[in-house]
């Protein structure tokens, strides 16, 4: 794997420079970073209360959102009970996508009924999840991820992939592309792997989300008004040609 230009990448080593700076750390430290793909769908937080999901609500990152909880509950992926030994309070967010496949299939089926199609897969998946009627989102064929909490109490553990990894435990599915990095060199090969593999994914993504993995360090760093310090989205550079 070339690593080509990858040490001019700025948007990595600047948010890792910043990190650094913030914390006070001298250049050379390495820290550790997790790297995943940035899904192109709607952000959702869910709300467990004691392992069952009692709310859905759109707009992950905790602003007013619409409760969407009877919609979100006819979603396969999004588990209504999590297995396993869940905290008492814990606000899962994700993203809610759906799949070049079934987004193909619903705009078929869509102008055969004579009804609106969507514009993108983005698109098909928000006009799905804002249904009055939720036997109609139950219809359709919505996917989901989960890559970060909100309140959450009890952590079950102090590094962002570890809480990931209980996440999964429990039952919320975690993109499998999800990487913890050691190092600047391998955080910038995964993005290129993520860039790489982009086409071949069933879902649209537009980049990789970067985040430190220490939660002691994340608190450290906190917030610039809504936008977390200690993570970042690297959009890939806009697509010259468009795909099928
Ligand atoms: S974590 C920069 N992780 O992207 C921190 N967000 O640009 C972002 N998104 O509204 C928050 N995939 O809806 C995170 N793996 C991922 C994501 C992701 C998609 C969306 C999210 C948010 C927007 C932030």
């Amino acid at each position: 794997l070339s690593l080509g230009n990858a040490f001019e990448e700025s948007d990595v080593t600047e948010f890792l420079g910043r990190v650094r700076r913030f914390l006070n750390l001298p250049e050379a430290t390495e820290i550790e970073v997790t790297a995943e793909p940035k899904i192109d769908g709607l952000s959702i937080s869910l709300r467990y209360e004691n392992g069952k999901l009692v709310q859905a609500a759109t707009r992950g990152d905790g602003a007013e959102g619409e409760n969407v909880t009877a919609n979100v509950k006819t979603i396969g992926d999004v588990p209504e009970k999590l297995t396993g030994k869940a905290p008492a309070v814990l606000e899962v967010r994700g993203e809610i996508y759906m799949s070049h496949k079934d987004f193909a299939k619903l705009n078929e089926k869509q102008s055969q009924d004579g009804e609106k199609t969507f514009a993108n897969p983005r698109n098909a998946a928000a006009g799905s999840l804002r249904q009055l009627d939720s036997s109609i989102t139950a219809s359709r064929p919505l996917r989901f991820f989960a890559y970060a909490w909100g309140e959450a109490p009890e952590l079950p553990a102090k590094t962002q992939y570890e809480v990931l990894e209980a996440f999964k435990r429990w039952g919320l599915p975690i993109n499998p592309l999800t990487k913890l990095c050691k190092s600047t060199v391998e955080l910038l090969q995964h993005y290129q792997v993520i860039e790489a593999m982009r086409a071949d994914l069933r879902y649209d993504i537009d980049g990789v989300v970067y985040k430190v993995n220490d939660i002691g360090l994340q608190k450290r760093l906190g917030f610039v008004s809504r936008s977390p310090r200690w993570a970042i989205a690297h959009k890939f550079p806009a697509e010259k040609a468009s795909t099928v």
